[in-house]
């Protein structure tokens, strides 16, 4: 139990909701986020006219479906048709939100997009992103964790081009997992909370680069002592911490995001999109129309969604 008490230590330094030893502090917090948490994905939806000149009341309504769960999705009412003015559009709208601070993604060009399609060959082929299969549920940059205050913390989904079937996404905010978890036994969240909790082995690219071994907690306080999530619920390239409370959390976590009622669904057109807190998501599998492959952008920030004045 060292390690456990260990981990404890750690995370009770943290004072509010997330300190397992402020109950009452937990409860308040738990019951306004539950009352307020969206039902359906219509009730986090948000019509943006033009994403270069976005509204303060379109703001507004994003920076609340964010306060409500983490997460808006948004539909643009104008849609470039090149591709250099979609990117640029994109990077605009995220700035209008404080997102500035892209992360260095190995498939990221030079403006920090990322083009999510399957492909055949190239840097990207190999990864299951690339490709048109179901992704299973994660937080993005799991494998990329460099402390609380260096992970992604937010990231916009952009639909340029939608599957002919399938391609649907679930979604879920992290805090709810978190409330679940904690609600069935505190000590899931001690277990997910130990700073070596999940690992990510060591991965060898066709090019000869090592990303080395990256090792970390599932939950973890963040700067501003907001909740930040690492996950992935895929089997292989995973490690979990060799021990029955890790094993028992890992496995109610997966139960939870394969039964969770306040689980949302959507199917993103093109010209929709996800803006979020690093929330849990997965894909399912895809079949792209023959006019065109399913085509997404992505933009990872360190930093979480505020309203511009921040
Ligand atoms: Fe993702």
């Amino acid at each position: 139990m060292a390690a456990a008490a260990e981990s404890e230590e750690e995370f009770q330094t943290h004072a509010g909701p997330l300190n397992l030893a402020d109950d009452s502090s937990y409860r308040r917090w738990r019951d306004i986020k539950l009352l307020r948490y969206p039902a359906r994905v219509e009730d986090i939806a948000v019509e943006i006219r033009d994403p270069r000149r976005v509204s303060t009341r379109e703001r507004d309504a994003i920076a609340a479906s964010c306060d409500r769960a983490n997460m808006a999705v948004y539909a643009f009412g104008h849609i470039d048709d090149d591709e250099a003015s979609v990117r640029a559009s994109l990077l605009s709208f995220g700035a209008t939100f404080g997102l500035r601070a892209i992360e260095d993604h190995r498939s990221a060009e030079a403006d920090g997009v990322v083009r999510i399609e399957a492909v055949q060959g190239g840097e990207r082929y190999g990864y299951i992103p690339y490709t048109d299969r179901a992704i299973a549920w994660h937080t993005d940059g799991y494998y990329n964790f460099h402390g609380a205050g260096r992970s992604v913390q937010a990231m916009l989904l952009h639909c340029a081009q939608g599957a002919e079937h399938g391609g649907e996404n679930r979604l879920l905010d992290p805090e709810i997992a978190y409330i679940r978890l904690r609600d069935e036994d505190p000590a899931h969240i001690v277990a997910l909370m130990h700073s070596s909790a999940m690992s990510i082995p060591e991965n060898a690219e066709a090019n000869g680069t090592i990303r080395p071994v990256n090792v970390g907690p599932v939950f973890f306080v963040q700067p501003g002592g907001t909740l930040g999530m690492r996950y992935t619920a895929r089997k292989r390239n995973i490690v979990w911490r060799n021990d029955e409370p890790t094993r028992r959390a890992v496995a109610a976590l997966e139960r939870i995001l394969g039964t969770d009622p306040l689980v949302l669904r959507t199917r993103m057109s093109p010209g929709q999109g996800l803006i979020c807190n690093n929330v849990l998501h997965d894909r399912s599998a895809f079949r792209s129309a023959a006019t065109g492959g399913r085509l997404l952008y992505r933009i990872r920030y360190h930093g979480r969604i505020g309203r511009s004045e921040d």
